[in-house]
């Protein structure tokens, strides 16, 4: 099964890292193809807990090589930050890779998307202030730096005396802020050009190679298909294309290569920052998911909201990205619950939707409309086939299969390594 893309189905968090990291000793390379430093993939190994940012979690696995593609913006302080925490820990990060095309972020795309932030007031996207979405507004403007412009300090020059233009009068003129100079962010970048050129390559040429000799290549997708810039939820989303078509582009893989898509979705729901989120809910069982949970961000420890599943969110989800196989996480947090409530549609206005509806009007007016399942109370984390899971969960996770519009593959049932139920092998199908 050569290439191979996993994404999140929701609003992120959803479990990518630990799905990522059990494939990850049956696969050649991890390739993240989207997003930066704001995601936050937890992974726990035995009694060990780690936090990847800007790297994909398949660093974890010993033999994988992982691959930050060119369709990731790179904050090349973190980057390093990372490889020593790593490292530090015993990790081998000496075969990462980096794309030569791949942007980057610097100290003003920092700046800029806190002070827009803050400007925004209640409109508020509520980032995770890392710089995402203005590098890769210049990105799309044409006046973004790349990490191969590092190795020539005249372009390097040209490109960020370019970009700071016309930020600097953004930042004196209308926000008050100091002007950053040429000189310090061009000596900042090149401070990183001898540590990181061993690891530059054609990331494209790379992976397409692999594939041709038989490797297995999984594509880890960060943030999550209703944060997409083109399908999710905007303008309240990251600012890359984190569903399946992303990994295409965002690798220079052709899309003809991929042939399994699998889809990491939570039992329940959650999405930090602003935006729509029918099935939030802001009562006991709220808190309830929350603390159970444990749903705090990985990257800015911000609470989590929380919710019930949404159908019509993980079908959409099923057809935007060609989702051949969902891993359902968290089961293990509903235990306990007397009643399970699942959004089957949305009353929007007075009118039955089944589908997530297309206007965002729509969709901050849709109400949940639920179907309630019983809940159990046996412990299921040390539950490793499906037959050993209580009769009610096993019918919980057969209701919403029904509804998702593809197969439940397998099943967390605690955030361990071990604590998996797999129903279908994810890479031989
Ligand atoms: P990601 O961004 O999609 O990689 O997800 P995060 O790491 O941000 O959040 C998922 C959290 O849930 C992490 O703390 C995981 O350790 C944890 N987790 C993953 N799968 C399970 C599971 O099946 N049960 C429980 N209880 N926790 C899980
Ligand atoms: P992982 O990969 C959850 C959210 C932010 C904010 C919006 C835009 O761990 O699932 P950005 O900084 O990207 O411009 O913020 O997207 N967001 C995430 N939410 N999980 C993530 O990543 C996220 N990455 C960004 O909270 O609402
Ligand atoms: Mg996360």
């Amino acid at each position: 099964m050569p290439a191979v893309v996993l994404i999140g189905a929701q609003w992120g968090d959803e479990g990518k890292g630990k799905a990522t990291d059990l494939l990850g000793s049956r696969v050649d390379y991890v390739v993240k193809f989207n997003g930066g430093n704001n995601a936050g993939h937890t992974v726990v190994v035995g009694d060990q807990k780690y936090a990847l940012h800007l790297l994909p979690s398949g660093i974890l696995s010993p033999g994988v090589t992982p691959v930050i593609a060119n369709g990731v913006v790179v904050d090349i302080e973190v980057l390093f930050h990372e490889l020593e925490a790593l490292s530090s820990r015993g990790v081998d990060v000496s075969r990462l890779l980096v794309s030569a095309n791949a942007h980057v972020i610097t100290q003003y795309h920092r700046t800029l998307d806190k002070v827009t932030e803050r400007v925004l007031g209640k409109r508020m996207i509520g980032t995770t202030g890392r710089g995402i979405g203005p590098a890769y507004a210049d990105k799309i403007n044409r006046v973004g730096i790349r990490i191969q412009d590092i190795f020539d300090e005249n372009i390097l020059r040209q490109k960020v005396e370019g970009a700071l233009d016309q930020k600097n009068h953004l930042l004196v003129k209308i926000y008050n802020r100091r002007a950053i100079g040429v000189d310090e962010v061009v000596a900042d970048l090149l401070s990183y050009a001898e540590r990181l050129r061993p690891m530059v390559a054609d990331t494209g040429l790379v992976l397409s190679r692999a594939l041709d000799d038989g490797k297995t290549v999984l594509f880890e997708g960060g943030q999550a298909t209703m944060l997409d810039v083109d399908h999710g939820t905007y303008p309240f989303v990251t600012s890359s294309n984190a569903t399946s078509g992303g990994a295409a582009t965002g690798s220079g893989v052709a899309p003809t290569r991929f042939e399994r898509v699998i889809a990491v979705v939570k039992a329940y729901t959650t999405r930090v920052g602003s935006g729509p989120f029918p099935t939030e809910l802001n009562d006991e069982f709220g808190e309830y998911l929350r603390s159970k949970g444990f749903e705090f961000g990985t990257t800015t420890g911000r609470p989590r909201r929380t919710g019930w599943y949404d159908a019509p969110v993980a079908r959409y989800s099923a057809r935007i990205n060609g989702v051949t196989d969902f891993v359902l996480t968290k089961l293990d947090v509903l235990t306990g619950l007397d009643r399970i409530q699942v959004c089957v549609a949305y009353d929007v206005d007075g009118v039955r939707v089944d589908e997530v509806p297309v206007s965002q009007t729509d969709f901050h007016h849709a109400v949940p409309i639920y179907e309630s399942f019983p809940g159990w109370t046996e412990d299921i984390t040390g539950a490793r086939t499906f037959d050993e899971l209580p009769v009610n969960a096993q019918a919980y996770a057969r209701a919403i299969e029904a509804m998702s519009g593809s197969r439940i593959s397998a099943i967390g049932v605690g955030p361990d390594r071990e604590a998996i139920v797999v129903l279908h092998d994810l890479l031989e199908g």
